[in-house]
């Protein structure tokens, strides 16, 4: 019968992301670290999602499953539909390239390298021609309010710039999906607002599906669903009710190049230009 499509609601054709008892155990010998214990999960379709949860309660371990940087221990995950579960790692990796953008809470780019090349570089390893792929990481560029920057290096953009160019590195090959592991981490108050402002407008405007991890309450109020997790499972699930919109808060915060110190949480947090960003402990 239908059964099968209808089980949890707007579940199966709908869910771009699916995984059904999921379990991560890392093995090292003596010991066997139980990361996830049986995760069961949809994400559909144009969702913007915040995992949540206390520090090695499983989130990244979650992430790089989702991303098919790793695979489960057990269980098995859908992606788009397609059983991954077993795929090998050369096709894991055509799947990433094809249908994900990650950003990282570290950035990640490469030093040396403008951040145009930067944006290149995923265009590259998909094969596209040449003259497109500039064209391509020009319009991701664009898209994330950096056009006039393209030549700049890392070291020569705020964090924030920083990170928008890994975002702009994460949407080049067109993905359907992006996983953003704490893409916040590194940033204070203000320029995170503006990434989220970055991610909701993306998730808004091209129906991309948007996972986030975040330990931050008030960033995961930008989602449209938290996710939390405790020792490996899922704790708890729930939209996001009176959901903040980045675009309507960031008139409300200090100017760019205000003093921080007026903050009052902002007293451990890097100014916007001050460099190098100290990654949170
Ligand atoms: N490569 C690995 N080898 C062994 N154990 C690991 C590995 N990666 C993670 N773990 C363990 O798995 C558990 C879950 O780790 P994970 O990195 O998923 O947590 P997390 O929720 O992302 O934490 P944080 O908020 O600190 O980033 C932890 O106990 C961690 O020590
Ligand atoms: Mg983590």
């Amino acid at each position: 019968m239908e059964e099968q499509q209808a089980q949890s609601g707007e579940g199966g054709a709908w869910a771009v992301i699916r995984l059904e008892e999921v379990a991560k155990t890392y093995d090292l010998g003596e010991v066997q670290v139980h990361a996830l214990r049986g995760v069961s999960l949809e994400i559909g379709r144009g969702e913007f999602v915040a995992i949540m949860g206390a520090s090695g309660s499983g989130k990244s371990t979650l992430m790089n499953i989702l991303g098919c940087l790793d695979k489960p221990t057990r269980g098995r995950y859908f992606l788009d539909g397609v059983d991954v579960s077993g795929m090998s790692k050369a096709e894991l990796a055509r799947i990433r390239n094809r249908k994900l953008g990650f950003v990282f809470q570290q950035f990640n780019l490469l030093s040396r390298t403008s951040a145009l090349e930067n944006v290149e570089l995923p265009t590259v390893y998909a094969g596209i021609a040449p003259e497109e792929r500039t064209r391509r990481a020009r319009e991701a560029l664009a898209r994330v309010g950096l056009a006039e920057r393209e030549g700049h290096y890392p070291s020569q953009l705020s964090g924030g710039q920083q990170q928008r160019v890994a975002i702009a590195r994460a949407l080049v090959n067109k993905p359907q999906i992006v996983l953003a592991d704490e893409p916040t981490g590194n940033l204070d108050s203000r320029t995170s607002v503006e990434i989220m402002d970055i991610l909701q407008r993306l998730n808004e405007e091209q129906g991309l599906t948007v996972v986030i991890v975040t330990h931050e309450a008030d960033i995961a109020h930008y989602a449209k669903r938290a996710i939390e997790f405790r020792d490996g499972r899922i704790r708890r699930d729930r939209p996001i009710e009176e959901r903040l919109i980045a675009r309507e808060v960031l008139p409300t915060l200090p100017a760019p190049e205000g003093p921080e110190a007026e903050k009052p949480e902002a007293g451990a947090a890097p100014a916007k230009d001050a460099a190098p960003v100290a990654p949170r402990a």
